[in-house]
């Protein structure tokens, strides 16, 4: 059978703290031609820990890359047409391996895991007026167990590989991103996940020695910075993918944190412009323009892209929620009240309300607005009434309180609210939690009818590099998306008191070791 003629692809790579998948992209169109998705394991060996094997993820993506080019054979189409692959990845996430022997000398430490706490609690109260903001001005960030400086110190203070391997110049750092393009030989990440790791300058856009100093890391250590759209690289893939054609030789050319690749793959390149994504966590950026803006409302200050070497470097604010798709898989795994993430769709619907039950899901502790550490998750509001359906709800009801927070903090910082939240990730496929939060938000929400938004900013960013320039990111030039809407349907005050409820139950939640 004939070949499919379709013109330059762009794949890209999407670690997430879940799953990890490769799609492939036309270039021309933005077409999604075939992808493949692989969950990850995660373990939790002490209560508030959360670790990922390093080999699984990056043999994970191996995986996912020989699957997806087996599909795209099915369908006649020429892998050789893959012109470039871009990066994306669950930002935060802290690794360290040897330089020379390449293995890993830990687990890597995921964003979410806790046991920092009681070192983050030291560095604020050692702060001037106990201020979790004492790094805002460089960094953009609070002092948290979240961001990768203190999960990093706590592998040096804990782990005696890690330790000598610093010691004898060995010790390589680096986020997901820095990992897996580690695999083609070349130690770098971009502005985006650099500035979530409390050691970047976000004015500077370079490490920070001062802050380097302040936590105790050696700068030699760190990745090389590079921009987001840029040649790093050239793909080396595993003996496993000469069966469909090797991806062996196509250049690494985009990196962006998977919340600024949803960011660029949604097109928020305006200021003003906003996303929101439900992943793991669940994540709002609004684009700033070339300026960072600091948020008095408990918001992150971040770099939201920079399209290539020369190019300028523009901003986000950012409203981080830990828990969101997470609750999800703690109800099935935890719990084992859903087998499958689709059940606790029709369990919600079931009964439509959560029947006064509020479930605030502070699994890590809250992250924004309110950076406490101590909080821990709640349910309240039972009664001999309440089941497992309402529960089901009140998970859900969760997501959309939290963001509804997020959003409220935005609309504060800004001054100008926004008038219709653009959505994407997993989680938007359950109809329900769409139109739960349309209903929490009071203005409607819109979901384009292509997904994978952040697996399409990093095809972007990997298509538009210098050196490539397969994808045109002129306005003019971007496809049209279609979308669909999910407009409020109950009234204000209904809206309202739910919200307020939520509240009481989150103060319920705070300092709940204190
Ligand atoms: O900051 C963590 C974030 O990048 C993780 O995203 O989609 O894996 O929840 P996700």
């Amino acid at each position: 059978s004939s070949r499919v003629m379709l013109g330059p692809l762009v794949a890209a790579i999407d670690q997430g703290t879940s799953s990890t998948r490769f799609l492939v992209f036309n270039a021309k169109t933005a077409e999604l031609l075939s992808h493949h998705q692989v969950e990850i394991n995660q373990s939790f060996p002490k209560e508030g820990w959360v670790e990922e094997d390093p080999k699984e993820i990056l043999q994970s993506v191996y995986e996912c890359m020989e699957r997806t080019c087996e599909k795209l054979t099915q369908l006649n189409i020429d892998i050789s047409n893959i012109k470039a692959i871009g990066v994306t990845n669950q930002r935060e996430t802290t690794l360290v391996w040897d330089k020379e022997t390449g293995e890993p000398l830990y687990n890597a430490i995921v964003w979410l895991d806790l046991r920092t706490q009681s070192t983050v609690e030291r560095l604020i109260n050692k702060t001037p007026g106990r201020n979790k903001n004492h790094l805002k001005h460089k960094t953009g960030l609070p002092i948290s167990t979240y961001f990768s400086a203190v999960k990093l110190r706590w592998l040096m203070d804990n782990v005696d590989e890690v330790a000598e391997a610093v010691l004898t110049h060995r010790a390589m750092f680096g986020t997901v991103d820095s990992w897996l393009i580690w695999s083609g030989g070349v130690h770098c990440t971009d502005v985006t996940n650099a500035s979530r790791t409390m050691l970047f300058n976000i004015h500077t856009l370079d490490w920070d020695p001062e802050l380097c100093n302040y936590f105790d890391i050696p700068m030699e250590i760190l990745p090389k910075v590079r921009s987001s759209s840029e040649i790093y690289g050239l793909m080396v893939s595993p003996h496993c993918l000469c069966k469909s054609g090797s991806l062996s030789g196509i250049p690494i050319s985009g990196c962006l944190g998977d919340q600024s690749a949803a960011l660029v793959g949604q097109m928020c390149f305006q200021e003003g412009q906003a996303k929101n994504t439900y992943g793991t966590g669940c994540f709002l950026l609004r684009n700033t323009g070339a300026k960072p803006v600091m948020s008095d409302h408990g918001l992150l200050t971040t770099v939201a892209y920079k399209l290539g070497r020369d190019k300028p470097a523009c901003y986000a604010l950012e409203g981080s929620v830990a828990i969101a798709g997470a609750v999800v898989r703690w109800l099935k795994d935890n719990l084992g009240i859903i087998q499958t993430s689709t059940e606790l769709e029709k369990l919600a619907a079931s009964v439509g309300t959560s029947y006064g039950c509020y479930f605030v899901p502070a699994f890590s502790g809250l992250y924004a607005p309110y950076w406490e550490p101590s909080a821990r998750g709640i349910i309240c509001g039972l009664t001999q009434f309440t089941n497992k359906s309402h529960l089901a709800f009140a998970a859900l009801e969760a997501v959309c309180f939290q963001t509804r927070e997020i959003l409220d903090a935005m609309n504060q910082d800004s001054g100008i609210p926004l008038t219709q939240l653009q959505v994407d990730g997993g989680m938007t496929s359950n109809r329900l939690l769409m139109q739960l939060q349309a209903d929490i938000l009071c203005i409607p929400v819109v979901k384009p009818s292509m997904p994978e938004t952040t697996a399409l900013g990093a095809a972007m960013a990997a298509g538009a590099a210098e050196g490539v320039s397969v994808w045109s990111l002129r306005p003019e030039d971007l496809s049209e998306v279609t979308s669909e809407k999910f407009e409020p349907q109950i009234n204000p005050e209904e809206s309202e008191f739910r919200y307020a409820r939520w509240k009481k139950a989150v103060q319920r939640a705070m300092n709940w070791e204190t």
